[in-house]
C-alpha cells in the first residue's frame, strides 16, 4: 500500500496571456490531493464522488491513469484539499498522485517527468484542450515560470484563497478562454495589447520575487486583476473578495486560473485576517501556504 499526494495550483501572474504565448507564474500550494494504490483483486476507485470500478463518467482521470499505468488489479482511494473545478489544479493534483501511487505500489520505475508527461495526456484526453502547466506544477511544486519552467526562489509569505462557490463547471476555462479569443477576433488592437501587458508581468515578477518584494508583487497582482477583468473573466462575486482582501491589508490579490467565478488569491503576511474579510464578503477562505514539494509519498 503506496500513499502519494500531490499540490494544487494558483498563478500569481498571467492566466489567459500564456494562452498566447505570453509568460505567467504558476505557484503549487500546500493544498494536497492524497491517493492511496493497494494491489487488489479488481480495480477499485473510492473518493467523495463513491466507489467504483474503471469509470469514465464519475472518475475519468483516475480511470485513465490505472489505464495508462497497465494496473489491471489495484484499489485507488482519493481524498482531498482543493476545491474541484474552481481553477486550483484539483484535476491535475488527483492525476499526478494516482500515477505515482501506482508507479510505487507496482515498482513501474517511471520518473517524474514521465509522471508529468502522462498526466498532461490525461487531461487533454478529459478536457479535449489543457495546457501542461497544472500537472507540471503538481509533479515538481515551486514557483515557475511558464513556458520556460524555470523555477524562481521561494516565497515565504502566506497565501489566502478565496472561492466564490460559483459557476464550478468542467467546461468552465474552455468558454472563457474562447470569450477572451472571440473579444481579441473582434478588437485586436485592444485586446493584444492587454495581452502583452498581462505578460510582462511574469517579467517583473520574476525579479520581485528574487527579491521577495511581496509589496510590488501585491501591486502587480491588483493591476493584473484589473486587466483580467478588463478581458471580461471577472464577476462580482470575484471582485467582492479581491477587493475585502485588498481592504483587510493584503499586499495584492486576484482572480486565479480561468475566471467567471472560481478563485481569487492574496498575497498577505495577515492571513487570518484577509480570511475572515473574505468570509465576511461571502467567500470561502482558504489558509495556505506556496509548496516547494510537488508530488512526494506520504
Ligand atoms: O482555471 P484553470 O486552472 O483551468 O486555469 C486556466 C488558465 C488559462 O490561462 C485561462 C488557460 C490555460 O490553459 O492556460
Amino acid at each position: 500500500m503506496i500513499t502519494c499526494s500531490a499540490p494544487g495550483k494558483i498563478y500569481l501572474f498571467g492566466e489567459h496571456a500564456v494562452v498566447y504565448g505570453e509568460c505567467a507564474i504558476a505557484c503549487a500550494v500546500e493544498l494536497r490531493t492524497r491517493v492511496t494504490a493497494t494491489s487488489s483483486d479488481t480495480v477499485t476507485i473510492s473518493s467523495d464522488l463513491g466507489t467504483t470500478g474503471l469509470d469514465h463518467e464519475i472518475h475519468p482521470y483516475v480511470s485513465l491513469a490505472i489505464e495508462k499505468m497497465g494496473a489491471k488489479k489495484v484499489s485507488v482511494e482519493i481524498s482531498s484539499d482543493i476545491p474541484v473545478g474552481s481553477g486550483l489544479g484539483s484535476s491535475a493534483a488527483v492525476t499526478i498522485a494516482t500515477l505515482s501511487a501506482i508507479n510505487l505500489e507496482f515498482r513501474l520505475g517511471h520518473k517524474n517527468e514521465e509522471i508529468a508527461r502522462m498526466g498532461h495526456e490525461i487531461e487533454q484526453k478529459v478536457q479535449g484542450a489543457a495546457s501542461p502547466t497544472d500537472t507540471f506544477v503538481s509533479t515538481f511544486g515551486g514557483i515557475v515560470e511558464i513556458p520556460s519552467r524555470r523555477r524562481l526562489n521561494m516565497l515565504e509569505c502566506g497565501v489566502v484563497i478565496g472561492n466564490t462557490n460559483k459557476g464550478a463547471t468542467p467546461k468552465k476555462t474552455a468558454k472563457l478562454v474562447k470569450h477572451v479569443a472571440s473579444l481579441r477576433g473582434e478588437y485586436p488592437e485592444v485586446i493584444d495589447p492587454i495581452i502583452r501587458t498581462i505578460g510582462s508581468f511574469s517579467k517583473k515578477g520574476e525579479i520581485l520575487v528574487k527579491k521577495k518584494d511581496y509589496v510590488s508583487l501585491g501591486k502587480l497582482m491588483n493591476v493584473n486583476h484589473g486587466l483580467l477583468d478588463a478581458l471580461g473573466v471577472g464577476t462580482a462575486e470575484l471582485s467582492a473578495l479581491v477587493y475585502a482582501a485588498r481592504n483587510a491589508g493584503a499586499y495584492g490579490a486576484k482572480i486565479t486560473g480561468a475566471g467567471g467565478g472560481g478563485c481569487m488569491v492574496a498575497l498577505t503576511d495577515s492571513p487570518r485576517e484577509v480570511a475572515s474579510a473574505i468570509e465576511n464578503a461571502g467567500g470561502r477562505a482558504i489558509i495556505s501556504h506556496f509548496d516547494q514539494n510537488g508530488v512526494k509519498q506520504e
